[in-house]
């Protein structure tokens, strides 16, 4: 029901804005199940990192899990644990079931279906590690919902926030073809897009993005902050170059209005599977992306 709720919600929404900035997410679960997939060497640095500071947890909660690359990740490095993905898309839901059936975890992993924060309430118990990755964000009132987490917490138990970092990287800055400063350009359109979108969520609150004091604001006491860095350096492998072109091909998609003619006609080059000069088959193309956790304790 929370989900009809949302989508009823993001439909009136629709026609009140342009709506460039709505995501169907359902749509998006290719893409965020390979992506994770690539990104699993990163999720599993922060999961040791995680574990010095977390230790034999009972149940952890992936909020905002997506198709749940993530969530078996956490099945796998916390065997002893209960892992419980919550999210408002169902068909990327019934992705993480089927991968965590097939992965053997089926009979430690939940699914919890409805609009965050509040489908949190449906989780029978509060949560030793709550891990909130790439979601918050998409949340339209970051504060309440940081609030709710806090909330769902066990005494003790831990929030861990992904968000930020550093722009991803995929090429040199000058690539033989077009303007020199490609990926720089296409950072500052993809910044606008970012806060129309958060302008646009339903409920949205502006909020200055420090992290840290917005956990400290939700009654939990920061402890650590760290960066992972994913580093696959060129040649890139087939699964790095199919990445880099999904992500090229999303940006081109949906900045449309703020790429001049040039940079349009670069990528079209560079999505070309065919042109020698694309990201399919150049010699130059590498992934450097990096993503910061922050931690906090519930400590009353
Ligand atoms: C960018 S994806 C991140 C997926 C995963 N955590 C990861 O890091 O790969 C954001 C996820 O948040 C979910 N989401 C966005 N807004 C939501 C909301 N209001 N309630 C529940 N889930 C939401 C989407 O369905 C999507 O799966």
């Amino acid at each position: 029901m929370a989900h009809e709720h949302h989508r009823h919600h993001h439909q009136q929404h629709h026609q009140h804005h342009h709506g460039d900035t709505d995501i169907d997410w359902a749509v998006m679960a290719p893409q965020l199940e390979s992506q994770a997939e690539l990104f699993a060497p990163l999720y599993e640095r922060a999961m040791a990192w995680l574990a010095e500071e977390v230790t034999e947890p009972g149940l952890i909660v992936d909020a905002g899990s997506g198709p749940g690359v993530v969530s078996c990740l956490f099945a796998e490095s916390f065997p002893g644990a209960r892992v419980a993905a919550v999210d408002g898309s169902e068909p990327l839901l019934e992705r993480a079931r089927a991968r965590a059936a097939g992965l053997g975890h089926a009979d430690r992993f939940t699914t919890v279906h409805g609009e965050l924060p509040e489908a949190l309430g449906e989780l029978e118990y509060p949560a030793d590690l709550l891990w909130a990755s790439n979601s918050l964000h998409h949340l339209g009132d970051q504060r309440a919902a940081l609030a709710a987490f806090a909330e769902r917490l066990a005494p003790g138990g831990t929030l861990a926030l992904l968000e930020g970092g550093l722009p991803a990287r995929f090429l040199p800055r000058d690539i033989g073809i077009g303007r020199p400063g490609l990926q720089a350009r296409l950072d500052v359109v993809q910044e606008d897009w970012f806060t129309r979108m958060r302008a646009e969520l339903p409920d949205s609150v502006a909020e200055t993005e420090d992290w840290p004091a917005l956990l400290t604001a939700a009654g939990l006491k920061p402890t650590r902050t760290r960066s992972f860095l994913l580093d696959l350096p060129a040649p890139a492998s087939d699964r790095a170059r199919a990445y880099v072109a999904a992500t090229l091909n999303r940006l081109r998609e949906s900045l449309e209005d703020g790429i001049d003619d040039e940079d349009r006609a670069t990528l079209d080059r560079l999505l070309d599977p065919e042109d020698e000069a694309g990201v399919h088959r150049r010699g130059d193309v590498f992934v450097l992306k990096v993503y910061t956790v922050y931690t906090a304790v519930r400590t009353s």
